[in-house]
C-alpha cells in the first residue's frame, strides 16, 4: 500500500518534472537563441530583409543621449506600461541631477483600451486636462514628449501590442490622433514634439546619470530593447555618420517560426488566447503580461491531469489574467518552507491549495520566470556583442538602463538575466542600472535634445498625398473661368503651344533675369546636317539698390547691359530677335506682351507691377537710341527650361525650377484653359505654384519659422509655398531654427553670436555643404565656427540634422505639387500609365547633394503609375527662350509676308 502511494507520488512527481523540464534551456539552446536573435537584428536593419524581419529595428531619430546641457519645462505622457501617467518635467540648465518632476497616475479602463481610437485619445486628453488644472498650467503652451510604448514607424503606430486594441489607430499617426483629440476638446493647446518608445525614454533617463548607458531595456508588462546603432548600419535611414537609437521591438522575435523548438504547448495556448495571436511570440515568453498566463495554463493542465488542486478546476483558475506579475514575484519571494505564506497568496487569488499545491505552484512560477530571464539574457547578449563588433572592440564596457515591474519586483529575474548575459557574452562587461524615474523624464529629455520641430516638418506619405490633392484643386481653380479671378495659384497661359520640333534656326539674343544671375546670351541655331546650337553668354550684376529702386532705373540697367553685350558681340548695328526670360508671374495676351502681376523673390522695383515689361524695356532701349532690338517673346524660366530640355527630349512637357524661387509649367489641353479661346491642341501653363497656400490652405503645415521668414520678407503673406521650399529661404529657415535651439540651450551650449543673429548669414549653399555625406560634418564645423559659435561634435550632428529636415521637407513638398501635375497630365491623356520627361533647373536642385534623389524617390512613391525622366537643363533657360523666339519670329515673318502680299 505504502509503496503504491509512493509509486504514485513518484510518477506524479515525474510528470510534473517532465512538464517543467520543457521550460529548462541548456546553454547550447540559449546560445542558439542568441545567434538567431543576432540574425534577426541584422535582417531588421537591412533594407531588403526588413519587410520580412520579425525584429523590426525601428529607427527613432534620436541621435544622441543627453549630455547634461538640456533645459526647459516639458509635459510628458507615459502610456503603455502598467500605469498611464501625466507628468511635468523641469530641467535646469547645465547641471545633472537638476530635474524636478510632478506626476499623476490615471486609470485607463479596459473598455477604453479596447474601444475606439477616438475614445482612447479623448480619454488621454481628458486626463491631460485634469492634470493641467491640478498643476494650474492650462494657459502655458508646453512642449510635450509622449512615451508611447508601442511599435511606431516614426510617428505612425505599426500595431498595438500587450493589452491595447483600440480601433482605427494602427497605421495612423499618433501625433495627429492626439492633436485632433486636443482640437476636439478645444480647451488648451500643446506642442507635440516627440513620440518616444519606453525603452528609449528609459535609456535617456539613465544616460542622463551615466553617459555609458547606450541600451534601454524594458522587462515589464511588455519586453523590448533599444540601443545606439551606427548610422551606416541603419539602411532605412539616409546618412552614414554618427549613431542613432534603434527600437528593436524584439518582442516580435519568433514570428517567423524560428524559435518553435523552444516554445511549449502552454506558450501556444497563451498566444492563441491573446489579443494578437501569432504576434510578439518572444514577448509572450518573457514579459509580465504573459508569464502569469503561462503559469495559469500549466496549472490548469496539471489540475486536469489530477496533479494539482485535487483535480478541481475552479472558476478562479479559469479567469484570464489572475496571475499578475506582482503575484508571480510575491510567490517566488518566499522559499518553499514558508509554504503557509505561499498559501495565503494563493488564497488571496482565490485558489485554495494544500501545502504540496503551493510548493508546486511556486516551482511552476520559478521555471517560467527563469526561462523568461534567460531568454532576455540571450537577447541582450546578442545586442551587446553586436555593439562590441560595431566598434571593433575585443572588450566592451556598457551600461543598460532598465525599467519594468518584472525586473523591479521579481526576486530573481535580474540576477538570472545578468548571469546569462555574462555567460553568453563573456567579452562584454555589462552594467545594469535601474531607471528610478520612469521613462517620462527621458521623453522630456528627448524633447529637449532633438530638435523640437522635427515632427512638424516631417510628413507622412498620407499628408503628402493630401497636399497633392489640395494642389490639384488649386490648379483646377486657376484654370476655371469662374474660379480664376480668386484663385491663388494663377495658372497663367504662356502662349507657347509646343516644344521645339527641330526646325528652329537663326541668330538670337536671350535675356535671363530673375534667378541668381542676370545673364545675356547670344544663341545661334544653325541647320546644316543637323540642328546645332552655339551659345555665348555674360553675367551682369544686379545690385540691390537697382532691383529695389525705381522700375525705370531697373530697365535702364537692363538696356545698358544689353547694349554692352551687343557692343562686345559687335552686333550693335543689327536688330536681332530677343527672347526675354523674365522669371516672375506675368499675364500674357500674346507671346510678346507680359504684364507683371507681382514681384517675387528678391525683386521689388517700383512702378513695374501691372505694366507690360516688353514696353518698359523697349522704352528704355529707345531712350538710349544707340541700338535697336526686337523683343519677340517673354517666357518664364520654367518655360525656358522646359523648352531647353524639350530640345533634347521630345517627351518633355513639364518644366520646373527649384532655385532662388520655385515654380512649374506644363502642357495643358487648350480645352481646359477657360482663359484662352480655342479647344484644339495644347498650351504651356505657368502655374506659379510658389503662391500655393497664400489663401491659408497650408496653414496646418507651416511652422513658426515659416511665419517668421514670411514676416521678414519683401512680400509678406505672398508666395508662402515658395518660402517653405526654395533656395532663397532655406538657409534662413535653418538659421532661425538654430537660433531658437541655441536660445533654449539645445545647441552651442546656449551661445548666440551676433553673426548667428544676422539675417542671411546662413545660406542655402551652406545647407548643401553640410549635407554632403563624407565631409558634411567637417563643413558644419567650418561654417559654424565662422558664425563664432564654437560647435561641439554633437552640435555639428544636430545642425546637419536640422539641415536634412528642412531640405527633406522641401523635396517632399515639391514632390507633392509635381505629383499633382503628373496625375493631371495622366488624366488628360486618359492613359493608365504616364511616361513623361520633366525638365528641371535651379541651384538648389543642382547643388544640394541629396535633393534630387529624394525628390525623384518621393515622386515615384506618390505617383506610382508613372515613368518620369528628370532631365537637368545643362544650359539654363536661355536656349529654350531662343527656341520660343525662333518660333515667334517665324510667325512674325509669315504674318509680314501675308500682310505684304495682301497689300500688293
Ligand atoms: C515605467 C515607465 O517606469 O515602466 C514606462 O515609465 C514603461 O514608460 C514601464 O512602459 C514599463 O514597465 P511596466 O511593468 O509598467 O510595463
Ligand atoms: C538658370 C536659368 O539656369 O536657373 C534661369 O537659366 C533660372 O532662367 C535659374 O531662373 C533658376 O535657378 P536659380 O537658382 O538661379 O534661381
Ligand atoms: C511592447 C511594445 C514595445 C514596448 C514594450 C515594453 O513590446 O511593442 O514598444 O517597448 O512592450 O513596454
Ligand atoms: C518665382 C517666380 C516664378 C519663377 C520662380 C523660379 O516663383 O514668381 O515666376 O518661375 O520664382 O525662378
Amino acid at each position: 500500500m505504502v509503496t503504491a502511494v509512493a509509486q504514485r507520488l513518484a510518477s506524479q512527481r515525474k510528470e510534473i518534472d517532465d512538464t517543467l523540464a520543457t521550460f529548462t534551456l541548456s546553454t547550447t539552446q540559449l546560445q542558439e537563441v542568441k545567434a538567431k536573435m543576432r540574425v534577426e537584428l541584422e535582417r531588421g536593419l537591412k533594407k531588403d530583409t526588413h519587410p520580412t524581419a520579425s525584429v523590426k529595428m525601428l529607427p527613432t531619430y534620436v541621435y544622441r543621449t543627453p549630455d547634461g546641457t538640456e533645459r526647459g519645462k516639458y509635459l510628458a505622457l507615459d502610456l503603455g506600461g502598467t500605469n498611464f501617467r501625466v507628468l511635468v518635467v523641469k530641467i535646469r540648465t547645465g547641471m545633472r541631477n537638476s530635474v524636478r518632476m510632478y506626476n499623476k497616475i490615471y486609470a485607463i479602463p479596459l473598455e477604453i483600451m479596447q474601444g475606439t481610437g477616438e475614445e482612447l485619445f479623448d480619454h488621454i486628453v481628458q486626463c491631460i486636462s485634469d492634470f493641467l488644472d491640478y498643476m494650474g498650467m492650462k494657459n502655458t503652451r508646453l512642449p510635450l514628449g509622449f512615451t508611447f510604448s508601442f511599435p511606431c514607424n516614426q510617428t505612425d503606430l505599426v500595431s498595438w501590442t500587450k493589452g491595447f486594441k483600440a480601433t482605427d489607430c494602427e497605421g495612423y499617426d499618433v501625433v495627429d490622433m492626439l492633436r485632433e483629440a486636443i482640437k476636439r476638446r478645444n480647451e488648451f493647446d500643446l506642442d507635440i514634439v516627440a513620440i518616444v518608445n519606453d525603452t528609449v525614454g528609459t535609456m535617456m533617463t539613465c544616460a542622463y546619470e551615466d553617459p555609458k548607458c547606450q541600451i534601454g531595456l524594458i522587462a515589464g508588462t511588455g519586453s523590448n530593447v533599444c540601443y545606439m546603432e551606427e548610422m551606416k548600419n541603419i539602411e532605412l535611414v539616409e546618412g552614414d555618420e554618427g549613431q542613432m537609437c534603434v527600437n528593436t521591438e524584439w518582442g516580435g522575435f519568433g514570428e517567423n517560426d524560428n524559435i518553435e523548438d523552444i516554445r511549449t504547448r502552454y506558450d501556444r495556448e497563451v498566444d492563441g488566447g491573446s489579443l494578437n495571436p501569432g504576434k510578439q511570440r518572444f514577448e509572450k515568453m518573457t514579459s509580465g503580461m504573459y508569464l502569469g498566463e503561462i503559469v495559469r495554463q500549466i496549472l490548469i493542465d496539471l489540475t486536469k491531469r489530477g496533479l494539482l488542486f485535487r483535480g478541481r478546476i475552479t472558476e478562479r483558475l479559469k479567469t484570464k489574467g489572475i496571475f499578475e506579475t506582482k503575484f508571480l514575484s510575491q510567490i517566488e519571494r518566499y522559499s518553499s518552507h514558508l509554504w503557509h505564506k505561499l498559501r495565503s497568496i494563493l488564497q488571496s487569488l482565490g485558489l485554495d491549495s494544500t501545502c504540496d499545491d503551493s510548493i508546486i505552484v511556486k516551482e511552476v512560477c520559478g521555471a517560467v520566470s527563469r526561462r523568461a530571464a534567460q531568454l532576455c539574457g540571450a537577447g541582450m547578449a546578442a545586442i551587446v556583442d553586436k555593439i562590441r563588433e560595431n566598434r571593433g572592440l575585443d572588450h566592451l564596457e556598457i551600461t543598460v538602463g532598465v525599467d519594468g515591474t518584472l525586473y523591479k519586483l521579481h526576486p530573481h529575474f535580474s540576477t538570472i538575466l545578468k548571469d546569462t548575459v555574462r555567460e553568453l557574452a563573456p567579452n562584454c562587461k555589462v552594467d545594469f542600472i535601474l531607471s528610478e524615474d520612469g521613462s517620462g523624464k527621458g521623453a522630456a529629455l528627448i524633447t529637449a535634445v532633438i530638435d523640437k520641430y522635427l515632427y512638424a516638418m516631417r510628413f507622412s506619405d498620407e499628408t503628402l498625398r493630401d497636399i497633392m490633392a489640395r494642389f490639384r484643386r488649386e490648379m483646377e481653380n486657376g484654370l476655371g473661368g469662374d474660379t480664376n479671378p480668386t484663385a491663388t495659384v494663377k495658372m497663367l497661359p504662356t502662349f507657347v503651344r509646343s516644344i521645339p520640333d527641330g526646325s528652329e534656326k537663326g541668330d538670337f539674343i536671350a535675356l535671363d533675369l530673375g534667378g541668381s544671375n542676370f545673364r545675356i546670351l547670344r544663341v545661334k541655331v544653325s541647320h546644316e546636317k543637323k540642328q546645332t546650337v552655339q551659345m555665348e553668354s555674360q553675367i551682369y550684376e544686379t545690385p540691390e539698390d537697382i532691383i529695389h529702386g525705381s522700375g525705370s532705373r531697373l530697365f535702364d540697367h537692363v538696356a545698358e547691359c544689353l547694349g554692352d553685350f551687343m557692343e562686345k558681340q559687335k552686333i550693335k548695328d543689327k536688330k536681332l530677335p530677343v527672347g526675354f526670360t523674365f522669371s516672375f508671374p506675368c499675364a500674357h495676351s500674346k507671346l510678346d506682351e507680359a504684364v507683371l502681376l507681382t514681384w517675387t523673390k528678391r525683386f521689388k522695383a517700383s512702378g513695374v507691377e501691372g505694366m507690360d515689361v516688353v514696353k518698359l524695356l523697349n522704352k528704355a532701349i529707345k531712350k538710349r537710341g544707340d541700338y535697336d532690338a526686337d523683343i519677340m517673346a517673354v517666357v518664364n524660366d520654367t518655360v525656358g527650361t522646359m523648352m531647353t530640355c524639350g530640345f533634347d527630349d521630345q517627351r518633355c512637357e513639364v518644366g520646373i525650377i527649384i532655385g532662388t524661387g520655385t515654380n512649374a509649367c506644363y502642357m495643358e489641353e487648350l480645352r481646359h484653359i477657360d482663359m484662352v479661346e480655342g479647344d484644339e491642341g495644347r498650351m504651356c501653363i505657368n502655374t506659379e505654384w510658389g503662391a500655393f497656400g497664400d489663401d491659408g490652405t497650408l496653414e496646418d503645415i507651416r511652422t513658426e519659422f515659416d511665419r517668421e521668414i514670411d514676416r521678414g520678407s519683401l512680400n509678406p503673406g505672398k508666395q508662402l509655398f515658395e518660402k517653405m521650399v526654395s533656395g532663397m529661404y532655406m538657409g534662413e529657415l535653418v538659421r532661425l531654427i538654430l537660433v531658437k535651439m541655441a536660445k533654449e540651450g539645445l545647441l552651442f551650449e546656449g551661445r548666440i553670436t551676433p553673426e548667428l543673429l544676422t539675417k542671411g548669414k546662413f545660406e542655402t549653399k551652406h545647407v548643401s555643404a553640410i549635407e554632403k555625406s563624407k565631409e558634411g560634418l567637417t563643413k558644419a564645423k567650418e561654417i559654424l565656427t565662422r558664425l563664432g559659435v564654437e560647435p561641439s561634435e554633437d552640435d555639428c550632428i544636430a545642425v546637419q540634422h536640422v539641415c536634412a529636415i528642412v531640405s527633406f521637407r522641401s523635396a517632399n513638398l515639391i514632390a507633392a505639387t509635381l505629383g499633382a501635375i503628373l496625375t493631371r497630365l495622366k488624366d488628360n491623356k486618359n492613359s493608365p500609365r504616364l511616361r513623361t520627361t520633366v525638365g528641371i533647373d535651379g541651384s538648389l536642385y543642382k547643388m544640394h547633394p541629396q535633393y534630387s534623389r529624394r525628390l525623384h524617390k518621393t515622386v515615384r512613391r506618390l505617383v506610382p503609375e508613372s515613368d518620369v525622366r528628370f532631365l537637368l537643363s545643362e544650359s539654363g533657360s536661355g536656349k529654350g527662350a531662343a527656341m520660343v523666339t525662333a518660333w515667334a519670329s517665324r510667325l512674325a515673318d509669315q504674318t509680314r509676308q501675308i500682310h505684304s502680299t495682301s497689300i500688293s
